[in-house]
């Protein structure tokens, strides 16, 4: 699977490119499709990032993400 860098992820926020990524638990996945990250935007949060530590925020679980592709890894140092 690809590995993409935290600047790679960060491009893919909604506004610098037409790609709206998220990063969750080490996978990246790509939400370009969701009505509800237009522009990268999802209520307070922002795409382009590791969202990990913010679903605990969120009214819902991790299964969001079950029908979204996984189009890579989060490298971890970068
Ligand atoms: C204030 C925090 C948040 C609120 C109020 C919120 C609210 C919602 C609601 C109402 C939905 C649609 C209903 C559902 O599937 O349960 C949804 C879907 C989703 N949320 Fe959140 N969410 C929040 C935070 C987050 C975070 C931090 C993430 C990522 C880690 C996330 C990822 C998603 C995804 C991927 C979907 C599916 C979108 C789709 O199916 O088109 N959400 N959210």
């Amino acid at each position: 699977m690809t590995e993409f860098t935290k600047t790679q992820l960060a491009l893919r926020n909604g506004q610098d490119k037409p790609e709206v990524w998220v990063a969750y638990r080490g996978l990246i996945y790509d939400v370009s499709a969701s009505k509800m990250w237009r522009n990268g935007k999802h209520y307070e949060h922002w795409a382009g990032q590791d969202l990990t530590d913010e679903l605990k925020d969120a009214p819902h679980t991790e299964r969001v993400f079950e029908k979204f592709q996984v189009i890579g890894t989060l490298h971890v140092s970068s």
